[in-house]
């Protein structure tokens, strides 16, 4: 997969030399409230997490969650893609990011440039996402891009109700969220 380039971001694939961020990321309070406890503790258990999640995804799907990159700095800032799980029917939209990278637009900058490629690169026609009912600040992002709620999802037995948003991406953009419209 070639990187995704928006006007302040580029989102690439990971490699096991993105451990140590990974751990950072997913060690965060927020990741760990709003997504769960991946049990991610060192640059073993990271370089693995990134080996069995994304870089098999790339594989196996073509598509994954990708590493975003300040591209005028180069520094790591959160992650956002695509997941396919046995769980759901539809390819979901995923992302994080570290908090001091928060409220400057880049989550949206970066989950609108995943949401296009998942219609222009991949093919899909549809899109879904699922949030912890208290995560506003995800909601908030999801509606920006054009998601509504669908209905409530468990993923599993052991997991607590989620809320599912579903996009169509045969329709032209709700919103269009470019920057330089
Ligand atoms: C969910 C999450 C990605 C949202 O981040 P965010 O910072 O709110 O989203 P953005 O980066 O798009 O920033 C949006 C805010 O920046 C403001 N902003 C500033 N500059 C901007 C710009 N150039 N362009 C767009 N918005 C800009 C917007 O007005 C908006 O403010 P608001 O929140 O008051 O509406 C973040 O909270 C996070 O990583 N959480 C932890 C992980 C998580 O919950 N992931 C989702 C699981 S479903």
């Amino acid at each position: 997969m070639t990187p995704i380039v928006t006007r302040r971001l580029t989102l690439r694939p990971m490699s096991t030399a993105d451990a140590g961020f990974m751990l950072t990321l997913l060690n965060e309070p927020s990741f760990v409230r709003n997504i769960g406890d991946r049990g991610v503790r060192t640059i073993a258990d990271a370089e693995s997490y990134i080996t069995v999640g994304p870089m098999a995804s790339y594989g196996r799907f073509g598509f994954g969650l990708y590493l975003v990159e300040l591209t005028q700095s180069g520094a790591s800032i959160g992650i956002c893609g695509l997941v396919k799980r046995e769980t759901l029917a539809d390819v979901d939209l995923g992302f994080a990011f570290l908090p001091r990278f928060w409220s400057q637009g880049y989550a949206l900058e970066s989950a609108s440039a995943v949401r296009d490629h998942a219609r222009d690169a991949v093919g899909l026609r549809r899109l879904v996402a699922i949030t912890d009912p208290d995560n506003t600040g995800s909601i908030r992002l999801l509606a920006k891009l054009g998601f509504g709620f669908e209905r409530m999802v468990r993923l599993g037995d052991e997991h607590k109700e989620l809320k599912l948003f579903g996009c169509d991406l045969s329709e032209p953009r709700a919103i269009d969220t470019r920057e330089d419209k």
